[in-house]
């Protein structure tokens, strides 16, 4: 048993997608929180630019002796997660690797695409990683927009706004053969409705419940789960606490409060 916290960290809201599923699935877990609201989005970036940025997060959570961290951002997982995994000691997970399995897994046509951000697309990861499996027929599609309506809370159903900028962005899988599409943000999880209705009989693969679940996986088989009965959150931020809480309430349905820290200096 380990009862120290597990630190996770996105560049904004995206990574609650995993603390929600963290929740659901590890009840006694203390989970320590860093959106990094000063500097998102982080998927526009250059890669030297992500890179420090998310080495700045890990140190953060580091601080308060986390048994193991969850980039829980799909642009650290593609960009910085092998080098973040060379200079700390502390076991460090990503988004991507489970993903692409379980899409893999899911898939019968054979021809998987992928959503996420211009430097996850970019990267050609999960391009490398379903080529592991023996899957050549991929599509990626960079969605940038999707970061940012999720930020501003917009993210509804029947608001015709998201409907379009998915349109925009997806519509031409319908005709491509595609039955599997990774949301490879965090971010857009919670666009997954509007998806939905947007390329309907599509499975859409969630990192963040694959992410979750894996972690739980890896923790139970490594006597690291928590046995106080007392789940606790904790939110950081690097700016706007009270923006951040507003829209993360939406999200996680309950009261957030968030600190603000700087974890430049
Ligand atoms: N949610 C993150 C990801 O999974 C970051 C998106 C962004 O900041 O651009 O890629």
């Amino acid at each position: 048993m380990d009862n120290r916290p597990i630190g996770v960290f996105d560049s904004g809201l995206g990574g609650l997608s995993a603390v929600k599923e963290l929740q659901k699935l590890m009840p006694n877990e203390h989970i320590i929180y860093f959106g990094d609201t000063g500097r998102v989005p982080y998927g526009t970036k250059s890669y030297e630019t992500i890179k420090k940025y998310a080495e700045q997060d890990v140190r953060f959570l580091q601080s308060f002796d986390v048994k193991a961290i969850l980039a829980a951002c799909g642009t650290v997982s593609a960009v910085a997660l092998d080098e973040l995994k060379q200079k700390f000691s502390i076991p460090l997970y990503g988004v991507v690797d489970d993903a692409a399995s379980k899409a893999v897994h899911e898939t019968k046509s054979g021809i998987i695409a992928v959503a996420g951000t211009e430097a996850t697309i970019g990267s050609g990861i999960f391009e490398r990683k379903l080529s592991n499996y023996g899957l050549s027929r991929y599509i990626g599609v960079a969605c940038p927009l999707f970061v940012s309506l999720v930020e501003c809370g917009f993210y509804k159903e029947d608001d015709d706004v998201v409907l379009q900028v998915c349109e925009r962005y997806l519509g031409f899988l319908k005709n491509t053969g595609v039955d599997t599409l990774i949301l490879g943000c965090t971010h857009f999880p919670i666009l997954a409705p509007v998806i939905s209705k947007v390329l309907p009989g599509v499975k859409l693969i969630n990192p963040s419940f694959e992410a979750a679940t894996q972690l739980k996986q890896r923790l139970n088989d490594e006597g690291l789960l928590s046995d106080k009965n007392d789940q606790i959150v904790e939110y950081y931020v690097s700016d706007q606490p009270i923006k951040f809480a507003n829209v993360a309430n939406i999200f996680m349905g309950h009261g957030i409060e968030a600190k603000m820290v700087n974890i430049e200096k």
